[in-house]
């Protein structure tokens, strides 16, 4: 009788132990225990706010549409069997920007200013970028960039900025001082012309032997396709700055000088040394690095059908063969923001388009 009691006894004991097992593995399959990271449907809802636009971009919703070619010089051919790499020319569509979610925002003043490109090669010789004009990023995972969203949003009782808040997360993120200081020297332009537009993080290029080489890529203006364009100038400068039309100064501009001649932008590729880290956004690579001149963005026309830029989806993981994304976290978590921001103005494209043809 005893003898069976404890088998009993036993028996449930094992069976209490499985369930607790299960549990255990169900509450990690929930990432109870594991970090939880910021989901693109978070970001996505976060960059709306409560008031979304809808039709346009979560991010970035503000821009002009253009396109013209990429005159490849064919100085990459050894690292990247890219064909768009080699020497030739792939035709482009871009699209100029300024950060933010309102559509309607004032240019000029905007902290943040921007160009993408697609480039259509063929079939796997696609290649998109989004770049903004600095050369850092503040902090190096999704869940820091959150927080960073998340100190800097102003109050939306007040539309102010808490100091505290700001302090705080910096105090908290020493990595961001790369772009702090990139930050306080930063004099914005009269031109998106006259901006340089950085890919801030690293892929790379694999060769035809499959050997891999860290990179970053930035577009600079190409001074002797656009003489003068290497004047310092300031958002005075603008010649819509003081009219009427001053909200779209910067928009009107570059739509006005692509109408005249083409920009032309150097596509220039900064290649890491063994101890760089490809992974981490927030630190600049050092000035003594190898640049290579890729070829020139060349942009020779202003899309008139804006819906022609509200299709494409500036995806940064979209690249051709030969190369490929850094294990740089960011990457992925803007892909997926980048597609849950698609979907949403996709599904209401009906009610507007979001790229102003000025
Ligand atoms: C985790 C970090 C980031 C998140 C969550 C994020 C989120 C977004 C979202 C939701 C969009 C709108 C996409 C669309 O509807 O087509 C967007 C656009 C854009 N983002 Fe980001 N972004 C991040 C980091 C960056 C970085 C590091 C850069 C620059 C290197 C960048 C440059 C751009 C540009 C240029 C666009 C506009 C592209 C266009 O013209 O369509 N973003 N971003």
């Amino acid at each position: 009788m005893s003898q069976r009691r404890s088998f009993s006894a036993m028996n449930y004991a094992l069976i209490g132990l499985a369930l607790v097992g299960l549990l255990l593995i169900w509450l990690t399959l929930l990432g109870v225990f594991g970090r939880q990271h910021v989901s693109a449907q978070t970001f996505v809802d976060f960059q709306q706010g409560d008031e979304p636009h809808l039709g346009f971009r979560r991010a970035h919703a503000k821009g002009v549409c253009v396109a013209g070619e990429f005159v490849s010089s064919g100085a990459l051919a050894d690292y990247s069997t890219a064909e768009l790499l080699q020497q030739g020319v792939t035709p482009m569509l871009g699209r100029f920007s300024i950060g933010g979610g309102n559509p309607t925002a004032p240019d000029l003043t905007s902290p943040v200013r921007s160009f993408a490109f697609s480039l259509d090669a063929g079939a796997n010789q696609q290649w998109r970028s989004a770049m903004n004009t600095p050369p850092v990023m503040a902090v190096a995972t999704p869940d820091a960039f959150f927080a960073q969203l998340n100190a800097l949003a102003p109050n939306p009782h007040t539309g102010e900025r808490d100091g505290e808040k700001i302090a705080a997360f910096f105090a908290a993120h020493p990595e961001t001082q790369a772009f702090r200081q990139w930050s306080a020297s930063y004099q914005p332009s009269a031109s998106f012309a006259q901006e340089n537009f950085h890919s801030i993080n690293a892929f790379y290029l694999v060769n035809a032997d499959g050997k891999q080489q860290a990179v970053r890529w930035h577009l600079k203006a190409n001074t002797e396709a656009m003489p003068g364009i290497e004047q310092p100038s300031s958002v005075a400068d603008n010649p819509y700055a003081q009219s009427e039309q001053a909200n779209d100064a910067l928009g009107l501009e570059i739509a006005d000088r692509i109408r005249e001649r083409p920009v032309v932008f150097d596509l220039v590729f900064t290649f890491a040394d063994p101890s760089d880290d490809a992974s981490d956004p927030t630190v600049a690579w050092p000035s003594s690095r190898r640049h290579v001149i890729a070829g020139q963005i060349v942009i020779e026309r202003v899309v008139d059908s804006p819906s022609v830029c509200d299709a494409v989806n500036f995806d940064p993981l979209i690249l051709p063969t030969g190369m490929r994304p850094s294990e740089d976290a960011i990457l992925r978590a803007r892909s997926a923001a980048y597609a849950e921001s698609y979907r949403r103005r996709a599904r209401e494209q009906i009610f507007h388009h979001s790229d102003t043809t000025p």
